[in-house]
């Protein structure tokens, strides 16, 4: 019996109709991880953000809680916010008729909207999108009838790591981003989950990881086991990367957590990666088949932030990771559409739970 066991054919990585059928039935269809709660820290403060098809605007309300609205006017579906960012005071207001908002999507203003009955407050309202805020972060979903959170999202953590208590003792949600970069790369989506998934090739291109987690060498990513995080090896202090010391330990970690380093993949664009001074979190926006922008936040406790502290060591270590990460998926990109990668190419053992993937990639596009 062979122990090889064959990838998704080529197409699936570069055809724009596959692309679309993702887009309605997993970037649409599934919780999205759109901002950190902290983007829109204050109510009025806003973002925009491309889900799936959609524009999705993300804001918060007078009471504190996140809002998420489809980005376009309910009059003539003129786009409502062309930003990336900003902050409005109390409303949101068309270019086009000046239909004006509020921040819980409720029509408020419009010229001569006392003599028009017929228009509806709350029916002409903005459409709202489900939102969900976890972790210090703000997921939505654009179902109307969206999946268990606590099945899909949660459960991604307590299937990775045995329980949910693990994750909420690093208190992501009180931490603060210390660093963000975004990165563009010329990849398809799931290469850059394949990728993720697998340590078969840190010891090729990950030399700084290696050094701080001398088991990763052997090819057998922590992500193959339940509950395992990979240790730092001998005389390592820290996961920066040089292995020198870190920022003081989140206080609240178990001390089995401690000198180990756990990596969670949320399906379908968000990895999380634990260390015991910060968190690693990636928020994944597909935009083509062939290109995926990538923002990456490194989370430490905002006594680390305020205190001004170095944290360039510990961000280099990742930063490093990533870019040889992306460089691997863009050098395989060209690959998908070449008659070599017709009929795909084959999972050795220790990639086999990437096989999981592809079923279930296959089975939601149907
Ligand atoms: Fe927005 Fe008319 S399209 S007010
Ligand atoms: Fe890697």
């Amino acid at each position: 019996m062979t122990s090889l066991i064959p990838t998704l054919a080529g197409h699936y990585y570069t055809d724009s109709a596959l692309f679309a059928a993702e887009q309605s039935t997993v970037f649409e269809a599934m919780w999205f991880c759109v901002v950190r709660g902290e983007d829109i820290a204050t109510p009025g403060s806003f973002r925009t953000v491309d889900v799936g098809r959609e524009s999705i605007l993300v804001t918060r309300s007078s009471w504190g809680a996140a809002r998420a609205f489809l980005n376009v006017c309910r009059h003539r579906g003129a786009r409502l916010c062309d930003a990336a960012e900003g902050a409005v005071k109390r409303t949101f207001r068309c270019m086009y008729h000046a239909w004006a908002y509020d921040l819980d999507g409720k029509l408020v203003a419009a010229p001569n909207l006392v003599k028009m009955p017929d228009v509806d407050r709350v029916e002409y309202g903005l459409r709202r999108v489900h939102v969900r805020e976890w972790l210090g972060y703000v997921w939505v979903c654009l179902a109307d009838e969206p999946p268990s959170f606590a099945d899909d999202v949660m459960g991604a953590c307590v299937e990775r790591l045995g329980d949910l208590a693990s994750i909420e003792r690093y208190r992501l949600e009180d931490l603060t981003v210390g660093r963000r970069i975004r990165y563009d790369v010329a990849a398809n989506w799931k290469l850059v989950i394949e990728n993720f998934m697998e340590c078969y090739h840190c010891s090729t291109i990950h030399p700084e990881l290696t050094h701080v987690l001398p088991e990763f060498a052997g090819g057998y990513a922590a992500q193959y086991y339940v509950g395992h995080g990979a240790e730092f090896g001998p005389g390592i202090e820290g996961f920066t990367v040089d292995g020198s010391a870190g920022q003081s330990t989140i206080g609240t970690i178990d001390a089995a957590q401690d000198r180990r380093y756990y990596a969670i993949t949320i399906k379908p664009q968000v990895f999380i990666n634990l260390v015991p001074d910060h968190a690693i979190v990636h928020r994944m926006f597909p935009l083509a088949a062939d290109r995926t922008v990538i923002e990456c936040d490194w989370l430490f406790t905002p006594e680390v932030v305020a205190s001004g502290a170095d944290l360039d060591p510990s961000v280099e270590l990742f930063d490093r990771v990533n870019r040889q990460d992306f460089e691997a998926c863009e050098r395989c990109q060209p690959g998908m559409s070449s008659r070599a990668y017709r009929d795909g190419g084959v999972l050795v053992p220790s990639e086999h739970h990437i096989g999981a993937f592809h079923d279930w990639i296959r089975a939601r596009i149907g």
